[in-house]
């Protein structure tokens, strides 16, 4: 599997093209502000774009899915259910995920992951050994829990699943804050909230994040 990263908008954040090199087989990763930019490596790449994957239903990782969404190749869109409030409109092709499911883009597959804490409906996505983190876990941190259906107890849950994957797994976050990619090995030393969670640390946990 190839990754694409870009970096784009007013607050940096980061949608992922991912693509099965033999048969260029793709899905698009909460693609937001510059449609083009992406569309224009589809194009250059000659990628099928078979899926939308949204970590999460925050309009800063979903306000370009139209761009993609529905059309002539029914192109669908998958979203937990759990952010479907916080859509301003249901997109074309919209479906839920749940965490084990895996999505098949052609000839592509990845797994979901469901992370909820810094929304309820929060995923993570993995394929070979690359896991997009969405606003989950970004690399040092962890994501905001103070917005509307956030919990800091259930993204405790969710670390601690998340310290359980491989140390060589790729983390691909959902915003360039402190870095664009790392692995799970060198988070589980250096990300204090990943730290916690592997020790079982939860009411130091929840005093960080309330930090
Ligand atoms: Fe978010």
């Amino acid at each position: 599997m190839k990754t694409k990263q870009f970096k784009l908008g007013p607050m940096d954040n980061f949608s992922y093209l991912v693509w099965d090199e033999d048969t260029r087989d793709a899905a698009v990763i909460d693609p937001a502000w510059q449609p083009e930019k992406l569309t224009e490596f589809i194009k250059k790449e000659q990628l099928n774009l078979h899926c939308v994957l949204l970590t999460h239903g925050h309009p800063d990782h979903i306000n370009a899915v139209n761009a993609f969404a529905g059309g002539e190749k029914e192109v669908p869109v998958y979203l937990n259910e759990a952010d479907y409030f916080m859509l301003e409109a249901r997109p074309a092709g919209l479906k839920t995920i749940a965490d084990g499911e895996q999505v098949q883009a052609g000839s592509l597959k990845l797994g979901v992951m469901q992370t909820p804490g810094h929304t309820p409906g929060s995923v993570c996505f993995t394929g070979e050994g690359a896991v997009f983190t969405g606003d989950t876990l970004f690399i040092g941190e962890c994501g905001r829990v103070d917005l509307p259906g956030s919990s800091a107890e259930a993204l405790y849950d969710s670390f601690v699943k998340l310290a359980a994957l491989p140390d060589a797994a790729a983390v691909y976050p959902g915003h360039s804050y402190n870095g664009d990619t790392s692995t799970f090995g060198v988070q589980k030393e250096y990300n204090l909230y990943l730290k916690l969670a592997r020790q079982g640390r939860r009411a130091d946990f929840l005093l960080a994040v309330a930090g």
